[in-house]
């Protein structure tokens, strides 16, 4: 059992702003929807950030609309360039490296299985390669997936020391990313090198300022404000919804420990809502289209679909123990912000104000709930 990161002298149960004040963070994926909100997050707090990616994936994309790149060093470069990688890498001397470049979505894996596996696989291979070599880093966090479990269609939550599987070319891939990521701190790291490293799951995750396609809350709110009935895939499927800003907390307090304790914390952690917060996708659907200020509807398509899991939450309760870790956002409340973001980006409200708006009310709670 590892120690309890609140044990450690001067280190909270949260994200700790003071922490990240001057540290070099290396991100990988930093024009996508989870990596602009971390960007932006950490610019708050004055933490030096060099980004490396493909360009935003999506247009709208958080990344340009909140003009992140004016908060960071961006490079744009293509993590199977492993020259670019260690050039950008190397000038940079990170402290720290947030790896979470990946081609992320299930349907199109299927579309496109190679790119699939040659982003996620040997992205995170090129990633942890040059991690090797630039001796200043010093915590290497992998951002997987809580699909990297084999699915057996469990109520229970899935935990560190479950099997991993995946199904579908996007799981399987991530699931490759984590045995990758263990061979790697078995055969490399586990040495003398102050090198701490670790892969994160979360949950779907779920916020303003993403617009990827094929995803619930992108397609609920285009649908939504084009006056448009919502088309809804597997409506019974239960998922593990957090707020975008609730793993990010976990990915940065994570870090943190490993900062401090390179042994006790290096190794597989989830980030997950509490499993009686899972919720089926209709239900999401419903709540959306209820708190939206106009009309809203969605149906359920009737056509065939590639295999996704039914059942999926996660068990965080190693988190929960070990880093002081929790989910703060009800499913409710985690609704009512998306919608608060949407509708105000939708009334013209400066995208940038509007996600920090967010992240400093999230940071209030932190305080204000002593997560
Ligand atoms: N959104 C979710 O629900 C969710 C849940 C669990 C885990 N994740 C993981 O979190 C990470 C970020 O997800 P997201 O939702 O922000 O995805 P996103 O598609 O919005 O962003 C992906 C990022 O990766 C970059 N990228 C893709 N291919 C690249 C390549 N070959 N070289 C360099 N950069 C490349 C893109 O440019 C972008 O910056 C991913 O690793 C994803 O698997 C996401």
């Amino acid at each position: 059992m590892g120690k309890r990161l609140g044990a450690l002298e001067g280190v909270g149960e949260k994200m700790n702003p003071r922490f990240w004040k001057n540290k070099k963070v290396f991100i990988t994926g930093h024009t996508g929807f989870k990596g602009s909100w971390l960007s932006l997050w950490l610019s708050l707090h004055h933490a030096k950030v060099r980004g490396y990616a493909l360009p935003a994936p999506t247009d709208p994309s958080l990344f340009a609309e909140a003009a992140i790149s004016s908060r960071l060093d961006s490079v744009i470069g293509d993590i199977g360039d492993i020259g670019r990688l260690q050039q950008a890498m190397t000038d940079f001397q990170p402290d720290i490296v947030l790896h979470m470049a990946a081609q992320p979505l299930v349907r199109l894996s299927y579309e496109k299985p190679v790119e699939t596996y040659q982003t996620n696989v040997l992205g995170t291979v090129h990633v942890l390669e040059v991690a090797r070599t630039v001796k200043s880093v010093r915590v290497l966090i992998n951002v997987t997936t809580d699909k990297v479990y084999e699915n057996r269609e469990w109520r229970r939550g899935y935990h560190e020391a479950d099997r991993l599987g995946g199904w579908d070319p996007y799981s399987n891939s991530k699931a490759c990313s984590e045995l990758v990521t263990d061979a790697y701190r078995k055969s490399f790291f586990n040495d003398r090198r102050q090198l701490s490293v670790a892969t994160a799951r979360s949950g779907n995750v779920i916020g303003g300022g993403d617009w990827a396609r094929d995803r619930l809350i992108p397609d609920l709110v285009r649908a939504f404000s084009g006056q448009t009935t919502a088309v809804i895939r597997y409506p019974q499927a239960i998922r593990p919804w957090q707020h975008v800003l609730e793993p990010l907390n976990g990915y940065l307090t994570l870090a943190e420990a490993m900062w401090r304790e390179k042994n006790e914390f290096a190794g597989a952690w989830n980030f997950g809502p509490p499993p009686n917060l899972s919720k089926p996708v209709a239900w999401v659907a419903d709540r959306m289209a209820q708190v939206w200020p106009e009309k809203a509807q969605w149906k359920a398509t009737g056509d065939k679909h590639v295999h996704e899991a039914q059942n999926l939450t996660l068990n965080s309760r190693k988190s929960a123990t070990q880093l002081g870790w929790r989910s703060l956002l009800s499913i409710q409340e985690t609704i009512d912000w998306i919608c608060e973001w949407y509708i105000a980006r939708q009334a013209g409200q400066p995208v940038a104000e509007i996600t920090e708006r967010q992240i400093r009310r999230y940071e209030a709670l932190l305080k204000a709930r002593g997560a």
